[in-house]
């Protein structure tokens, strides 16, 4: 049967699935997002160009792909005409080929003043949300409250719109929050007028018609499955589904038409953000990765927390995907290292687990195994003849460990900068 694959990340977000995306696009024709909003932040470089897109699939650098924005996704309008504009900036016009679900939800100006006050609440204990509104607005949408791109078209949406805000400004009065929604009002409407220019599609025919027509599909992760809303570290988690099955319930495709689920990791492991974090460096290990591997948030511009492969997290992420092929990005940055870590287990309660205790905030010690590194320069490497033998031997524990086999080896930024094991 004719199937959709999906890739995701398989730690804290940022693993690289922009550029891994961009560099498969050619074998699809239909690239389409199924959850997250602005809080994701997927860069693409290409001809010396960085891009960094939030809610666009990573698609839509690729002329005649199709583009979709899943129901699953939340958008906020604003930051959309800020896409959609800067795009046009590099001679893309999104129009062409991007569709967007009718089903999809709008993030407010007023959802994104609730994070902020829920967070400032918090203190001690924030989240360290991206500050885009994502949590009010799933909130919303679980409590049946939200508005929908469908919405836009509809009569009655400036009332729908009001009468949302005013109870919005009830609980912000409530938190003590000072700011007022009405301040980013008209940007926000001006970015509605820029969505009713695409075409909002009833989405989930769509797809499964594009399916029918047996168009290759690839469904794109935003985050990753350590932040998802039941798997992750809850609470510092995002607030959507971003394994697998979220693909299902972000696009309308039935769990039975799901093909390879290709999952995306670093070789070393970055978190934005609070939450426990075993393998994190806070050495000057730690900072040689941030540094090496400009490991600064796409969305926020915050440094990014840097530690080494976390197996038994990844080896998680791997059951709950059921991945069936592993791409690993950024190995390059861990050229020159002499010795290489990688977690094993954990040390917790006096006992030596594989599993990632309910309680992982609770002190979690890692156990390591070490690693030889490789002197050798491989950022220009193409040919997996060409990879250092102790690289190989990396790799070749993580295929051994996790069972599953690598098809992709990123090393460098650059949309040209990976090889391909196995393939002739
Ligand atoms: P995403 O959110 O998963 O799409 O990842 P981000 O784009 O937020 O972060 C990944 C960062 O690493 C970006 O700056 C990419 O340009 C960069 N990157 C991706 N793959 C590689 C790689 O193999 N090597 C290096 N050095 N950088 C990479
Ligand atoms: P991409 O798609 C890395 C993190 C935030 C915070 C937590 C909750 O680029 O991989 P939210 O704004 O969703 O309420 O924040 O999740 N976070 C990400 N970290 N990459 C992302 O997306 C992220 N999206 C959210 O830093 O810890
Ligand atoms: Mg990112």
């Amino acid at each position: 049967m004719h199937k959709v694959d999906v890739l995701l990340g398989l730690q804290w977000g940022d693993e690289g699935k922009g550029k891994i995306v961009d560099v498969l696009a050619p074998e699809y024709d239909v690239i389409a997002r199924f959850q997250g909003g602005p809080n994701a932040g997927h860069s693409l470089e290409f001809n010396g160009i960085k891009h960094i897109l939030h809610t666009i699939p990573s698609g839509i650098f690729h002329k005649n792909k199709i583009n979709l924005i899943g129901n699953g996704v939340v958008i906020d309008p604003a930051v959309f005409k800020k896409e959609i504009d800067s795009l046009q900036s590099l001679g893309v016009n999104a129009a062409d080929n991007l569709f967007i679900s009718q089903k999809a939800h709008l993030i407010l100006p007023s959802h994104r003043l609730l994070d902020a006050a829920s967070e400032a609440i918090k203190g001690n204990t924030k989240i360290g949300s991206t500050l885009k509104g994502i949590g009010p607005a799933y909130t919303d949408k679980a409590g049946r409250t939200g508005l929908r791109v469908g919405d836009i078209t509809l009569p009655g949406f400036i009332e729908k719109y009001s009468s949302l805000k005013e109870t919005h400004r009830e609980t912000l009065r409530h938190y003590g929050y000072e700011d007022e929604p009405e301040k980013y009002e008209a940007e926000w409407f001006i970015g509605i007028e820029k969505l009713k220019e695409f075409r909002l599609v009833e989405s989930e025919y769509f797809i499964n018609n594009l399916l029918k027509e047996k168009k290759r599909i690839l469904a794109e992760g935003a985050q990753g499955t350590l932040l998802d809303i039941d798997f992750g570290s809850y609470p510092y988690v995002t607030s959507s589904s971003t394994v697998c099955a979220g693909a299902c319930t972000g696009l309308g495709i039935a769990p039975s038409k799901t093909g390879e689920v290709i999952g995306i990791f670093k070789a070393y492991c970055t978190r934005v953000g609070s939450g426990p974090f075993p393998t994190e460096l806070t050495d000057e290990t730690g900072d040689r990765l941030r540094e090496q591997g400009r490991e600064f948030g796409s969305t926020t511009g915050r440094p990014r927390r840097c530690g080494w492969l976390d197996l038994p997290a990844l080896k998680y992420s791997v059951m709950i995907n059921g991945v069936t092929q592993l791409m690993i990005t950024k190995a390059d940055v861990l050229t020159g290292l002499e010795k290489i870590n990688i977690c094993t287990g954990y040390r917790y309660d006096g006992k030596v687990t594989e599993s990632l205790p309910y309680d992982i905030t609770a002190r979690v010690e890692p156990v390591y195994s070490e690693f030889s590194g490789w002197g050798k320069d491989i950022s220009a490497i193409r040919s997996c003849s060409d990879l250092p033998p102790e690289f190989n031997e990396y790799i070749s524990y993580i295929e051994n460990e996790t069972g599953v086999p690598v098809t992709l080896i990123s090393l460098g930024p650059d949309r040209t900068a990976a090889v391909f094991p196995g393939k002739k």
